[in-house]
């Protein structure tokens, strides 16, 4: 797969789908092998940023993204 596809989910995090790389801040690569999707933390209450570790559940986070104006 060589095209990144990456998917708003409704109340929840961004599913990131192909080759991405997630780096910190520093520029180091996080390690991501083996993982088909990767969720990215858009709520903020993540104890695993930037990942999502479905702490947006008991957040009450609310999005719901429409590409459709
Ligand atoms: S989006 Fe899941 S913990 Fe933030």
């Amino acid at each position: 797969m060589s095209e990144v596809t990456i998917r708003c989910r409704k109340d929840g995090p961004l599913i990131v789908t192909g080759p991405a790389k997630v780096t910190d801040t520093d520029g180091n690569e996080y390690d991501t092998s083996g993982k088909e999707n990767i969720a990215l933390c858009r709520c903020g209450v993540s104890g695993n940023r930037p990942f999502c570790d479905g702490s947006h559940r008991a957040s009450g986070f609310q999005s719901d993204d429409s590409a459709r104006a």
